[in-house]
């Protein structure tokens, strides 16, 4: 089986990457593949609205990043995505890229059934992490995903920064755990 994790922020070997790289070693771990999709390394621009993809279920007018990255999303069996929070939501990188799968829920619900989970990092502790969890896992719902927290609160919430946050990486930890977990039990 095989989870994706992607880290939704621009800065190279920030936070984000770090959380996800710890996230899919820990999936890894358990005998899942992994995949990691840095944003910090894709060009993906906005959705335009034009809706060709309602019309040509699948297809997208732009041509960037996203032609590589949404045949991954469609064949992962899990994802969990990363946000830093900004302003109290998810990064317009992130949100950019799942505004972009769009032409996925188009063709057919292609993410449906997949177990989705996510982590919010900030530099505040209440800097709005759950916030940021709740704007991508809503994106989540839209696709028809199943949306997991830590099997006690939402997701992944860390404060910056990364390594020093222990309690935080616990419920990274959490989170991947019962991502797989889930994915186990699905797939028995
Ligand atoms: C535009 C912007 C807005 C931000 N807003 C918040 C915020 O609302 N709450 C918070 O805790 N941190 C906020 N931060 C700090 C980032 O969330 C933090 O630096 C980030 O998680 C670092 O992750 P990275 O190293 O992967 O980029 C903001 C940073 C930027 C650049």
């Amino acid at each position: 089986m095989n989870i994706i994790g992607i880290s939704g922020s621009s800065v190279k070997g920030g936070n984000n990457e770090k959380a996800i790289e710890h996230a899919l070693d820990r999936a890894k771990e358990k005998g899942f593949e992994t995949e990691k999709i840095k944003l910090s390394e894709k060009d993906i621009k906005g959705c335009i609205a034009c809706d060709q993809c309602k019309g040509m279920k699948g297809s997208c007018s732009i041509k960037d990043d996203m032609e590589e990255i949404r045949p991954k999303l469609a064949q992962a069996d899990g994802i969990i995505a990363s946000s830093p929070v900004y302003f109290a939501s998810m990064s317009s990188q992130l949100k950019a890229m799942f505004d972009r799968t769009l032409p996925l829920r188009r063709e057919d619900f292609k993410l449906k059934d997949k177990v989705g989970a996510a982590i919010g990092i900030g530099r505040s502790r209440n800097g709005g992490q759950e916030l940021a969890i709740q704007a991508i896992q809503n994106c989540m719902h839209l696709h028809g995903m199943i949306v997991i927290g830590d099997n006690n609160h939402f997701g992944g919430t860390i404060v910056t920064p990364f390594e020093e946050d222990e309690l935080g990486k616990n419920t990274v930890d959490d989170t991947v755990d019962k991502v797989c977990d889930l994915l186990e039990k699905i797939h028995k």
